[in-house]
């Protein structure tokens, strides 16, 4: 319908508009080309991504875009305006790197924006509200860019950031897209579904990464996806530590690094309780619980045997706990 069409075509305007400023402008070169760069991307990566600046003034896109005649409805719709309280539009997107979003097919529907400031203060991450083509929780940012990798490689790497849907795409690996933002829904799974039934998480390696990613996972099992995990070192996510080893030590890394979520979590929570016999017990109910997300029997069946072995507790024990958990859900 038109009015969806008109927030798609001033949406488009406003990517045209900031990598224009990015690439052209004084301070878009100054200030935001050479941030990107000085984080260490390549300008072939920029420009893939549509990467922009969105200039450090109230109204600079917003007067441009009225310029060429996009109505002010359509900027507010999609919130690349505000409109102040004296009835006056100003830009939501100011003095910050600008990372479009678009939809599957390449269409542009929102913008995530990065501040250059280190004041804490300042949100690090501005992003488009929800709007009549831009649903937060059906969107996989990089999905228009990874889709033909993702069916070529069949899986899917999952980051949490759009800087790190860049450097992965940097290491010459494609098949990734980042829920940004969010955590994790179940249509964003229920998408990745269609190109693959293979997840590979590599999320950021500090404490609430972790545990977001046990926390998120199960939901992933239970849509009958098969999920790894790569962690990284304390402090570092895709993005930093691919820029510290480099493209192909950092292949090289997820490659080896890659362990199937069951065992990672089962090895993740062993740590945890260590000897204490209550604790460990109850790790093994949580771990059977995940177990029995699993749809098909015969991989649920593998992963018994696995950790069996892993807590050193008889197959027979984990099955029969399986079987409970099963039986109380049906
Ligand atoms: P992170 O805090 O891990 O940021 O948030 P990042 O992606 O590593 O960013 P850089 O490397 O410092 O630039 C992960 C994702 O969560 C969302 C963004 O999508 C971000 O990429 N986020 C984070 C927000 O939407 N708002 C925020 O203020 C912070
Ligand atoms: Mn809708
Ligand atoms: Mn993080
Ligand atoms: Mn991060
Ligand atoms: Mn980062």
């Amino acid at each position: 319908n038109s009015a969806r069409e008109s927030l798609y075509i001033v949406s488009q305007f406003a990517a045209n508009y900031f990598e224009e400023q990015l690439w052209n402008s004084d301070d878009g070169k100054a200030i935001g080309l050479s941030y990107f760069k000085e984080r260490g991307f390549r300008e072939d990566i920029i420009k893939k991504f549509n990467l922009g600046y969105s200039p450090d003034v109230w109204d600079a896109l917003t007067l441009e875009a009225v310029k060429n005649q996009h109505a002010e409805e359509y900027l507010e719709k999609t919130g690349l305006s505000i409109r102040n309280d004296k009835g006056k539009l100003y830009d939501r997107f100011r003095g910050r790197v600008m990372f479009p979003i678009h939809n599957f097919t390449g269409r542009v529907i929102g913008f995530g924006g990065r501040t250059l400031k280190t004041d804490k203060n300042v949100p690090k991450y501005v992003n488009s509200p929800e709007s009549d083509i831009y649903h937060k929780s059906n969107v996989l940012y990089g999905l228009y860019h990874a889709k033909k990798a993702i069916r070529d490689q069949d899986n899917c790497y999952l980051v949490e950031g759009y800087a790190d849907v860049l450097a992965v795409h940097q290491a010459y690996i494609e098949n990734v897209v980042a829920s940004s933002g969010t955590s994790l829904t179940i249509e964003q799974i229920k998408l990745i579904s269609r190109f693959t039934q293979n997840v590979t998480i590599l999320y950021d390696g500090d404490a609430a990464g972790i545990k977001a990613s046990l926390r998120g996972l199960d939901m992933i099992l239970e849509e009958g996806l098969n999920v790894k995990v790569v962690s990284f070192p304390d402090g570092d996510d895709p993005d930093s530590y691919m820029h510290k080893v480099g493209a192909g030590a950092f292949k090289t890394y997820i490659e080896e690094q890659r362990k199937d979520f069951i065992l990672y979590k089962a090895n993740i929570l062993l740590a945890e309780a260590g000897k204490d016999p209550i604790k460990r017990a109850g790790i093994i109910r949580d771990i059977v619980e995940s177990i029995a997300k699993i749809p098909d029997n015969i991989k649920a069946s593998v992963f018994v045997r696995e950790c069996s072995h892993l807590l050193e507790i008889e197959e027979r024990v984990l099955l029969t706990e399986l079987n409970a958990i099963k039986l109380a859900k049906s």
